[in-house]
């Protein structure tokens, strides 16, 4: 395929401040220029016989290509960032209030990330994640680095390119100028389209059985309410023998012989039961317990969750 060049978004000479001269240079050397790349690339990679192209050669064409495909498309939405008086419209200055306080605080951090950039390269974005729906300001040092699964809804050039011709080595008076221009309609518009992206499906483990399984913080929490938790590891036996550790508090049982060592626990008090990672061990034990008349339940992510979330683990003998 070949990559079409986009017609300029902004019209160069409304621009307050950034030169005619700036701006075209801009578009035609570097966003150009990147363009140009884009498609010897592509042309390149066609034309490779996967088989027999030692991986070196491959990987340096792929990492070239996501550089100029990126800095094709940052260049794309940096054009069309601009072209505004720099007012928010209310809605966007609702969104930056709802994710960051305010406008103005939004707009600090913004324009502190892209002061820090000056006089080295990249980027600064304004993007939405549909995972966490919500808006985030990001800093890439180069074209290749954005949030997996973010959409830049604007764009800061850092690039030197981008303001030394007005501007010299005064950065911060370039990054001023910038949000003067901004075109907060535009970016509304984007933001709008972003917020349609459906969110990726949730990462969810299949449950075992009708137990509701706990979370690590909600079994902390328990536990520090004072009040007395039986806590259960119940690892199978070869996955004691191979890990050292066990949660501080939790006492080990062998998962085969619930029968045998439930006697030793109380009624009185809820129970809590987790296994290597939070399959069915600990939920089936859960539920043994539970039949048996147990006020039981079990932690969800097991014994590697708990670490993970930063539980503490004490020497297993
Ligand atoms: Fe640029």
């Amino acid at each position: 395929m070949r990559y079409q060049l986009k017609q300029i978004h902004c019209r160069p000479y409304t621009l307050n401040g950034l030169s005619l001269q700036l701006i075209e240079s801009h578009y035609e050397n570097n966003y150009g220029g990147a363009l140009r790349k884009l498609n010897a690339i592509t042309e390149q990679l066609a034309s490779l016989d996967y088989a027999k192209t030692p991986g070196y050669v491959l990987n340096g064409l792929k990492k070239d290509e996501i550089v100029a495909l990126n800095s094709t498309l940052l260049h794309e939405l940096y054009f069309a960032s601009l072209g505004g008086d720099g007012q928010p419209t209310p809605g966007m200055a609702e969104a930056l209030a709802r994710d960051f306080g305010s406008y103005q605080k939004w707009k600090a951090e913004f324009r502190a990330l892209a002061c820090a950039l000056g006089g080295g390269s990249g980027w600064v974005l304004l993007a939405w994640v549909p995972r966490d729906g919500r808006l985030v300001n990001q800093y890439a040092s180069d074209h290749s680095q954005c949030v997996a699964g973010g959409i830049p809804i604007l764009a800061i050039d850092m690039y030197e390119h981008a303001y030394h011709m007005d501007f010299g080595a005064n950065a911060p008076a370039y990054v001023d100028t910038f949000l003067r221009n901004v075109n907060w309609a535009g970016v509304e518009g984007l933001y709008e389209d972003a917020g349609r992206v459906a969110p990726p499906r949730p990462l969810v483990q299949e449950e075992f059985g009708d137990l509701p399984g706990l979370g690590v913080e909600d079994v902390r929490e328990m536990m520090n309410s004072g009040k007395p938790v039986q806590l259960i590891d119940a690892r199978p036996r070869h996955f004691v023998s191979r890990q050292q550790d066990i949660a501080e508090g939790a006492t080990w049982r062998d998962p085969e012989r619930v029968k045998e060592w439930m006697g030793e626990l109380s009624k009185a008090d809820p129970v809590v039961v987790y296994c290597a990672y939070g399959f069915h061990v600990g939920c089936k034990t859960a539920i043994t317990l539970r039949e048996a008349g147990f006020d039981a339940s079990y932690m969800k992510v097991g014994h590697s969750g708990w670490k993970a979330a930063g539980g503490p683990v004490r020497m297993h003998s």
